[in-house]
């Protein structure tokens, strides 16, 4: 998957907000990248986009979404319709509310597979089932059971497989564990790790949370008011941030820091998408900024190991 140069705005009352500001990422076959950043950074915005979902308010301005070198943007309705569910699927975020509460849920995934190919039930049944047991659900019991039966731990690996129900290529999970408890949401991320190793599967998993993607993401995107400010390998990042928003980000985390004495939360919020700052947006809370900052907007470089930075100072910013 690739994105190119993807701009995206929404009409509102005030004016044009910019959610998606020139946004460039590839996800490589086969890997879990993590995306991460605070709320409203428009990760999900990115996410709907890369599905063609689009609200009636929403401007697509330029840029381009490939998938497997076939342009998203140019597909037909039939096209269109394939593509979803089959080459890439969704868990949105919030779905465990998105089940419908008079459907049981072995209804759901009767329906999942028959909007989009022809299958007897008992065959789905048994596909579902053992989809159900790789999250360690059984499903037997679940399968006859209506959303409210079940516990919001157990209703998001419901949603996660029904998403998988159709095998997609690429499955995306728009923050899959912040409705749950702390240790249903290392479960699940335990759970999915799994998958990730038994399948061929690509994922893109969001989260505002940082301390998650340690546990499952191969590669890591950080993204700032609708832009990639850096991407790296996990372990790379999380050692070595070197951009300095993704610095402030794991200083931000208590369980990332360990010595409490050190976390610090970032200064400010997020800066008003309808009024973005020139230059760099990260510059108002920026504790590295000089003048260039503000007046030009860094370009991003892509060093040898594949990692991208977008910051006019990372190189005497990182010699320090
Ligand atoms: N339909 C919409 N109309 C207006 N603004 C929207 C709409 N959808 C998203 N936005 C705005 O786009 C920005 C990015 O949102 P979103 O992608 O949901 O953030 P997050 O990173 O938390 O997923 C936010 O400022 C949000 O308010
Ligand atoms: S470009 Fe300047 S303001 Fe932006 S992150 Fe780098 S040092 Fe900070
Ligand atoms: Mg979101």
């Amino acid at each position: 998957m690739e994105v190119r140069g993807l701009v995206i705005d929404f009409k509102v009352r005030r004016g044009l907000l910019r959610a998606v500001d020139n946004l460039n990422l590839e996800i490589y076959k086969g890997e879990v990248l993590g995306l991460v950043g605070e709320s409203g950074c428009g990760k999900s915005v990115l996410a709907h986009a890369i599905l063609r979902l689009t609200d009636p308010n929403e401007i697509i301005r330029s840029g381009k979404i490939l998938f497997e070198g076939r342009d998203v943007f140019s597909f037909s309705e039939k096209e269109l319709r394939e593509y979803r569910w089959r080459d890439v699927a969704i868990v949105f975020q919030g779905a465990l509310n998105s089940l419908n509460p008079i459907l049981k849920v072995e209804d759901h995934m009767y329906d999942t597979v028959l909007a989009h190919e022809r299958a007897d039930e008992e065959e789905i049944w048994r596909r579902a089932a053992s989809l159900l047991e790789t999250l360690r659900l059984d499903g037997k019991l679940v399968l006859p059971r209506y959303p409210h039966e079940l516990s919001g731990g157990m209703k998001q690996r419901v949603v996660s497989a029904l998403a998988m129900l159709l095998k997609p290529k690429l499955l995306i999970l728009d923050e899959p564990t912040s409705s749950l408890d702390m240790l249903t949401q290392k479960y699940m991320v335990r759970m999915l790790a799994e998958i990730k190793e038994k399948t061929d599967i690509t994922m893109l998993f969001i989260t505002h949370d940082l301390a998650v993607e340690a546990e499952i993401a191969d590669r890591i995107a950080v993204m700032y008011s609708g832009d990639i400010v850096e991407i790296g390998k996990i372990n790379e990042v999380f050692y070595d941030p070197i951009h300095p928003y993704t610095k402030a980000l794991i200083r931000s985390v208590p369980s990332l820091v360990g010595d409490v004495s050190k976390f610090k939360p970032i200064p400010g919020p997020l800066p008003d998408p309808v009024n973005l700052p020139p230059g760099c947006r990260f510059h108002p809370r920026c504790p590295y900024r000089k003048d260039i900052c503000s007046k030009i907007r860094p370009k991003h470089e892509k060093l040898e190991n594949g990692r991208v930075i977008a910051c006019h100072r990372w190189r005497e910013i990182n010699e320090e």
